[in-house]
């Protein structure tokens, strides 16, 4: 029968429940009101230092440099990149001006759009199951397509950990510079080989294993604050790095580059991308409550999971020995052969219902039924219109082109499966056991 749009049972909630949406606790107001009162209302205060430190000490990085948001963080992180690899560009030119850099394609836009702001071409590494990032096999199968690539980009989707070691094997063998997109993963942590990211001095100890948060396995690395990121000052981001060097071109850049002139002399180009201290207030008062989001998520993640097991579904997936997630958002996925039709077009989806079976577009458009948010898994970049001729690699070759009218048979694009099968769930850490039992009703009602 699949779900009843007009018959069923349930009944709308009042308020929306949403897929992730800030979650305030009253600090946040004082540290803003505190700016306001002392007159810090511009790019420089005590709140805009205080999250800096307090950044630190929490992710184990040396410098963290406060920015309007995740993305400009990630287009620093690829000019620091550009600049070490290539040299410094011209005014009008980028400093990856046609460089291939290998990135993750089931991640956000913004994880791989500040290649393009630096002239780079993406090449996009095809996604893994057992965690859904970046394939360490695909990587090193790029690698031989690409020898002379220099630079690769990660990201930790829905804040769950990559197999950070395998892909750092990779890049260090290929001597790539790795820039850490861990926008959706503050507070994740990772138990790898490696206590630091200096080669020297690290061997010996690759018996033993080190818990370390996501966003100190690169070299320039990105946080996000953004309104539905697991902690937010409603918008900002932070550039993360080791590199004294670097977190000080990152403070020069994103201040519209000066140089140290009694008037405006400048001789690189610069941005005003640095964070607000009125902004900074809000991400102050929220960082105390970060460890209490993560279990409030965790929470959600673990009730989907006991309230799904019935049905042809399983969770997003994670290597629980050598990762803690930070579980921003719970995502399933429905069994192949649990799968009716369902078919996209570039702007509409469409499904036939089928009984005992279901696909995404059915469960978002039933959760929707309820006044819930859910959302389709990012589209993998590789099938976005703008980046249909980019490069795609799989761990068999390039993913382009893989059928052949005289040859049975389909390739494997594990993004592509991911996205057709996978959707996420109403993750917001203010909604109700209640509203969470009701959710995991209407899925089941899809299925029967
Ligand atoms: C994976 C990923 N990277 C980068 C960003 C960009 O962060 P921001 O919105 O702070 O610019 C986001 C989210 O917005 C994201 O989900």
């Amino acid at each position: 029968m699949a779900f009843d749009f007009k018959g069923n049972k349930f009944k709308p909630f009042e308020k929306k429940v949403w897929l992730s949406s800030p979650t305030m606790h009253g600090e946040e107001i004082e540290y803003v009101d505190e700016a306001y009162r002392t007159n810090w209302m511009s790019t420089v205060g005590a709140n805009i230092n205080e999250i800096e430190k307090i950044t630190c000490e929490k992710i184990g990085c040396k410098y963290a440099v406060a920015l309007s948001a995740g993305t400009a963080a990630l287009h620093l992180a690829m000019k620091l990149a550009g600049q070490e690899l290539y040299g410094q560009p011209a005014p009008n030119e980028g400093a990856l001006k046609g460089k291939y850099v290998f990135a993750s394609d089931m991640t956000f836009d913004a994880t791989v759009n500040p290649i393009c702001y630096e002239g780079g071409i993406p090449i996009f590494i095809d996604t893994e199951y057992d965690t859904w990032n970046m394939d360490p096999v695909a990587l090193e199968m790029a690698f031989e397509i690409y020898p002379d690539v220099k630079l690769v980009v990660m990201a930790h989707l829905y804040g769950t950990p990559g197999k950070i070691d395998e892909l750092k094997a990779v890049c260090d063998k290929h001597g790539a510079i790795i820039i850490e997109d861990a926008a959706e993963s503050l507070g994740a942590k990772y138990r790898s080989k490696y206590k630091s990211n200096e080669p020297e001095g690290d061997v010996g100890r690759r018996t033993k294993a080190y818990w370390r948060e996501t966003g100190t396995f690169g070299k320039y690395n990105c946080i996000s604050f953004n309104g539905n990121k697991i902690i937010t000052g409603s918008a900002g981001g932070m550039l993360l790095t080791d590199s004294k060097e670097a977190a000080n071109k990152v403070r020069k850049w994103s201040t519209q580059a000066r140089e140290n002139a009694p008037w405006y002399q400048h001789e690189e180009i610069g941005y005003n991308y640095r964070m607000s201290n009125v902004i900074a207030g809000v991400v102050r008062g929220q960082y105390p409550h970060l460890e209490e989001h993560i279990s409030q998520k965790r929470a959600i993640y673990e009730r989907y999971k006991e309230g799904l097991k019935d049905l042809p579904v399983s969770m997003n997936p994670f290597d629980g020995d050598n990762s803690e997630p930070n579980y921003w958002l719970s995502c399933l996925i429905i069994d192949a052969d649990a799968m009716c039709e369902q078919v996209r077009s570039e702007r509409k989806p469409l499904y036939i219902s089928e009984k005992g079976k279901s696909c995404p577009t059915e469960i978002l458009d039933a959760i929707s039924f309820i006044n819930a948010e859910g959302r389709p898994i990012w589209k993998p970049m590789h099938m976005q219109p703008i980046y249909r001729m980019n490069p795609f690699i799989t761990k068999s070759g390039s993913g382009r082109a893989m059928t052949n009218a005289y040859i049975e048979g389909e390739a494997v694009d594990v993004g592509m499966d991911i996205f057709d099968r996978g959707l996420c769930l109403p993750s917001d850490n203010k909604m109700t056991a209640e509203q969470q039992d009701a959710i995991i009703e209407v899925i089941k009602a899809c299925f029967e």
